[in-house]
């Protein structure tokens, strides 16, 4: 089984970004903790960090084809991109929303997540765990669907 990680704009900052908000952990250190847990799991994992918003869609329908399930963090983009929406809900494999912060608890414009609804579900507030979560929710709803 193969899962994409796909973070989105701003998240390369993260460890000087708003520590208090999103943790002092780099996103290689998510990442390095993401590898370790896709071993444990036995699937593979590729992490990529996209700024602009075409780069997500391109690596979404890429994932389609070569991949069995997404875990996505489109940061800001979560809260206006039907583009990203629509690429989501595009693919038939399941692609799961993280987020660091708990964004229902954040300021008005970022409570409501347009892409959520197109997702097989999300994961919010735990910090760099959120991630976590969703690729263990990722792999058990692939394989809940018959994937590998
Ligand atoms: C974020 C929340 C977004 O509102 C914000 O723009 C981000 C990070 C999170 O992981 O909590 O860049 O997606």
């Amino acid at each position: 089984m193969r899962v994409l990680v796909i973070h989105g704009p701003n998240l390369n900052l993260l460890g000087e970004r708003d520590p208090e908000i999103y943790g002092r952990q780099t996103l290689a250190e998510i990442d390095s903790s993401i590898a370790d847990l896709a071993r444990e799991l036995g699937v593979e994992v590729q992490s990529v960090q996209h700024s602009s918003e075409g780069a997500i869609v391109d690596a979404l329908h890429g994932a389609r084809n070569t991949c069995d399930a997404v875990v996505i963090n489109p940061g800001a983009y979560s809260h206006y991109s039907y583009a990203i929406a629509d690429a989501v809900a595009a693919i038939r494999i399941p692609v799961v929303e993280a987020h660091l912060s708990n964004i229902a608890a954040r300021e008005a414009f970022r409570r409501i997540s347009v892409v959520a609804p197109a997702c097989a579900g999300s994961v919010m507030g735990f910090g760099a765990a959120s991630y976590l979560l969703a690729l263990r929710a990722a792999v058990e709803t692939a394989r809940a669907r018959g994937g590998p």
